[in-house]
């Protein structure tokens, strides 16, 4: 077990403050009152382990994260249970995959139970800032970035951990609806050997300006294509992707390198099989999509991710061409509920995934 020093808030929020943005949670907006920061260097290791107040941090101008972005993050959720208790959904996963973006951009993996153990510690503080509405928890931030102050380009010997906290609504605003998909033809997000399969910051930077023509288009979320396997589907801007067909069978980009290994993904192609769907992880092509929609064998899509949970897909627009889904999202919708229901308690645990926060 680390130590952790807590530093008293000086100016706690008060609760109806509190009460008010769990009115109207949206997504990445609001802040919890603290935050937890781990540094690290190359001669000591992990160290001065804090949970302190909630606020703008200092880094020296040359500081390596800020020129060659040399970061990793995760995405996870606290949720609230009918009894007031908090629970975080596989934790052990998020660790996991930290640490192995961690090993890709040439930053420190981090114990896992440290990394537990830094949102045990920020939920001790902030429990009251989990939201208990439908579809609604406390999204959790943990992230790694070099903070050497070096502009030569080589692994930085000073690294600092942060876990920040925000309340959540539905990541697309408003209602759940189907969303509208955009194609990305003029980029792709990641290459066999590049960065894709790690959760760093520089595959959403890289992402945006194809996000900024998916909204200039009326669409919610960007999809990305691989042009050297006849244009196979990869994911989307910040989420993965699923199609449910009509036999039963249900279809999601096999991990090739090049895609990120969403723990949602793994949940629910697990919640799928214990439905007796047959789950299929290999390459998918547009063609194939498009033509499975037109013919009614593909018969639902939907993105899934931490922040977007599970979320119907509607439209695919790709340049003057339309996929549409105009089904009633009969599976989409169980597995959400069904995942939902799990971390939210209510219904049965059967999986194990659940850790108490
Ligand atoms: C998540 O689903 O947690 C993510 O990290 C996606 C991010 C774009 C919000």
């Amino acid at each position: 077990m680390t130590e952790f020093t807590a530093i008293e808030h000086p100016n706690p929020t008060p609760q109806e403050k509190i009460t008010e943005a769990l009115a109207n949670p949206g997504f990445g907006t609001q802040f919890t009152d603290h935050m937890v920061t781990v540094e690290w260097t190359e001669d000591g290791g992990w160290q001065n382990a804090k949970v302190e107040p909630y606020g703008p941090i200092s880094l020296d101008p040359a500081a390596s994260v800020l020129h060659y972005a040399s970061e990793i993050f995760e995405g996870m959720k606290a949720y609230r249970h009918s009894d007031g208790s908090i629970y975080t959904f596989r934790p052990e996963q998020n660790a996991a995959r930290f640490n192995r973006s961690a090993k890709r951009m040439a930053l420190p993996e981090i114990p896992e139970d440290l990394f537990v153990q830094s949102l045990e510690q920020l939920l001790a503080k902030d429990k009251a800032w989990v939201p208990g509405g439908e579809g609604e928890s406390l999204y959790l931030r943990p992230y790694s970035f070099a903070t050497e102050a070096f502009l030569g380009v080589r692994p930085s010997k000073e690294v600092r951990y942060m876990v920040i906290a925000s309340p959540a609504g539905n990541f697309f605003g408003g209602e759940l609806k189907p969303v509208k998909i955009w194609v990305s033809r003029d980029y792709v997000r990641a290459a066999p050997g590049g960065t894709g399969a790690a959760k760093t910051g520089g595959n959403y930077a890289g992402s945006l300006v194809a996000q900024e023509q998916a909204a200039a288009n009326g669409c919610q979320q960007v999809l990305f294509l691989d042009p050297l396997h006849e244009n196979s589907v990869e994911e989307l801007g910040g989420m993965n992707v699923f199609l449910v067909t009509n036999d039963g069978r249900v279809l999601t980009p096999e991990l090739t390198g090049t895609i990120l290994e969403g723990v949602t993904r793994s949940a629910l192609i697990q919640l799928a099989k214990d439905r007796g769907l047959t789950v299929e992880e290999r390459r998918i092509t547009l063609d194939e999509w498009a033509a499975g929609a037109a013919d009614g064998t593909i018969t639902e899509a939907f993105a899934c991710g931490t922040a977007a949970a599970v979320t119907p897909i509607g439209e695919l627009l790709d340049g003057d061409k339309t996929i549409s889904h105009t089904g009633d999202y009969s599976t989409t919708l169980a597995l959400r509920e069904e995942l939902l229901g799990i971390q939210t308690g209510k219904v049965e645990d059967r999986h194990g995934w659940l850790h108490k926060l």
